[in-house]
């Protein structure tokens, strides 16, 4: 389909027929047969209006007149005019919709298409029209721009929706500009229809416009067919600006690189391109350009400064935007590049667009199975959300820290290689080195984790990252998308004083992550055996000194005692 830019069945008999392969196809139902019998009917009619309006445009006097008169004002040439099927309705009541009935167009789909009133007059008047085609080509509406200076006259009206017109999911020129769209890799969006004629008729075809909304989900899918770049040239008023930081998060969320250029104030791209002529308008493009985060990041940081609860929301507001971003390599360079702009640590930033990811994943805005719904069941959901994020692990008391800690790396990266020469997995390095350790374990998913895990490795078999997120233990498979996403936290980062950027992403680092995970589990808890026999032995008395038991649980005692500082020592710290 995204290849030869078919439809799903087109894509089906194409691959059919390659491969020899024969296929059956059912019959459309009637109902189906009749549906497509009034689209047909309804792209003939369109047909039919398209050609009446480019006919009174090019050969009546009004048309000429007006209308024809004001395109060549504006610059536009008589095969730009052409190509993009311009044309001119007159002034008359009904002169139009007369003669579709005459040529035996039914009255009822001329409504349905909004070219004729309820009261059967022409909906298109005195203007001057613009043909808005589908992807493929088809005329699926029109927009009528007023040619008067009365501020009553809205300046465009548009078809109104029908079967084959849906506003959310078409773009102004795709069909004209597609081919450009992918062999420059890159689609440029404007706002208005004579921007997109305007600048295509300047030689940059690559061009579309959402029409004067923001754009919507659909449109970005469409765009994503031919390209994952997109430019935004917008109107540098605040108007322009912000209907660009709206758009935004969602083509972001596409995984699609967003570029932005903002035209000098009172300017849109028609009216530029006029003043500064096809050369001009490339180079302004091409030094003005920038980044959409760091451009969005700079305009907010400009609004608040100096007041800092605003800055907080702002940052709050970026970090969400880095967050959508689907590609875990873009979102940290990303968040290098932002902690710098911000002036805020790095480490922070990660932990931040970490916990907006999980809370998206929980909220089902990425597709994982199986998660509680937000909208049915909206206390456990809070709960989750709250325990999960809000906790700083430093008030945590108990060795749960720890313990998620070794859970998250097992997850992660348990089917890595720990020790390449002696062929030991991430995950038997883990748990050969929890087992004494498990029946003290204060957390019970990642103990259920770290036992099921032993039992399958007993059966020479080593989960991947699905086991976990598809577990059947619900615990478990949400305990593992919140492992996958919270790597970075769990990471040996923040401990160490050497800048974030200069140090290894976890991916490279999980052999080390995982044996200090390790390690400091192991002090954790020989500490608190320590502080358990130290206490016993603080509180015998002279009878209990002399039994044997006493006289092990010395021993015990030191042994730990020993254990505990050759495990400081390998994990660089003082402890006592
Ligand atoms: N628009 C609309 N209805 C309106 C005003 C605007 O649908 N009443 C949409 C149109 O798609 C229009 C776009 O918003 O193309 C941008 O509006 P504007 O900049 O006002 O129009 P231009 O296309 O630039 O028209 P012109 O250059 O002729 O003023
Ligand atoms: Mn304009």
């Amino acid at each position: 389909m995204e290849h030869e830019h078919i439809s799903f069945p087109e894509a089906i008999r194409f691959i059919a027929n390659k491969y020899k392969i024969e296929i059956e196809e059912t019959e459309d139902s009637e109902a189906e047969k009749e549906k497509k019998e009034v689209t047909d009917s309804l792209y003939l009619i369109n047909d039919f209006a398209r050609d009446y309006y480019m006919d009174t445009l090019f050969n009546r006097n009004e048309g000429r007149n007006i209308g024809l008169s004001y395109f060549k004002e504006r610059g536009f040439r008589e095969a730009t005019i052409n190509k993009f099927q311009l044309g001119y309705a007159t002034d008359e009541r009904d002169e139009f919709t007369r003669k579709a009935v005459e040529k035996k167009y039914n009255i009822d789909f001329l409504r349905t298409l909004g070219l004729t009133t309820k009261s059967d007059a022409d909906f298109f008047r005195a203007r001057v029209m613009f043909t808005i085609h589908n992807v493929s080509g088809k005329v699926i509406a029109f927009a009528g721009r007023t040619l008067s200076a009365d501020k009553k006259q809205p300046k465009y009206i548009n078809s109104p929706e029908s079967d084959i017109y849906n506003k959310r999911n078409i773009l102004y020129g795709i069909y004209f500009a597609k081919e450009a769209i992918r062999k420059n890799d890159e689609c440029i969006l404007v706002e208005g229809y004579t921007d997109v004629i305007s600048l295509h008729q300047g030689g940059i075809e690559n061009v579309v416009a959402s029409s004067g909304t923001s754009l919507t989900h659909e449109q970005v899918r469409l765009i994503k067919r031919f390209t994952s770049n997109i430019k935004i040239l917008y109107d540098g008023d605040a108007a322009g600006i912000n209907a660009a930081l709206r758009g935004l998060d969602m083509v972001l969320e596409a995984d699609m690189n967003v570029k932005l250029v903002l035209l000098p104030d009172g300017h849109d791209p028609d009216s530029f391109l006029v003043e500064r002529g096809s050369e001009g308008f490339h180079q302004f493009i091409k030094d003005q350009e920038e980044d959409f985060i760091y451009f969005k990041t700079k305009i907010l940081l400009k609004e608040t400064a100096g007041d800092p609860i605003k800055k907080s929301i702002a940052i709050k507001d970026v970090i969400s935007s880095i967050a959508k971003i689907p590609d875990t390599l873009k979102r940290s360079i990303y968040i290098q590049q932002c902690s710098e702009l911000l002036d805020m640590r790095e480490a922070l930033l990660v932990s931040e667009v970490n916990k907006i990811i999980r809370a998206n994943i929980k909220a089902k805005k990425i597709g994982i199975p199986n998660q509680p719904d937000p909208d049915k069941n909206e206390d456990e959901w809070l709960k989750q959300k709250t325990v999960l994020s809000t906790i700083p692990p430093e008030l945590v008391i108990n060795d749960a820290w720890q313990e998620k800690a070794v859970a998250t790396i097992l997850i992660n990266y348990g089917h890595e290689m720990y020790d390449v020469e002696q062929n030991i997995t991430v995950a038997q390095y883990i748990i050969s080195n929890t087992s004494e350790i498990l029946q003290y374990f204060d957390t019970e998913i990642p103990k259920k984790i770290i036992e099921l895990v032993q039992d399958l490795l007993s059966k020479c078999s080593i989960p991947d990252h699905q086991w976990y997120t598809q577990n059947e233990d619900e615990s478990i498979r949400n305990f593992a998308i919140d492992a996958l996403t919270t790597i970075y936290v769990y990471a040996d980062w923040d401990s160490r004083s050497m800048p974030l950027q200069n140090q290894k992403m976890p991916d490279e680092n999980y052999i080390h992550d995982a044996s200090n995970a390790i390690l400091r589990l192991q002090l954790k808890k020989s500490k608190r055996l320590i502080a358990q026999i130290e206490d016993y032995l603080n509180n015998a008395s002279d009878e209990v000194k002399s039994s044997e038991e006493y006289s092990i649980n010395m021993k015990t005692y030191i042994y730990l005692i020993g254990q505990r500082n050759q495990i400081a020592e390998k994990l660089g710290t003082v402890t006592l």
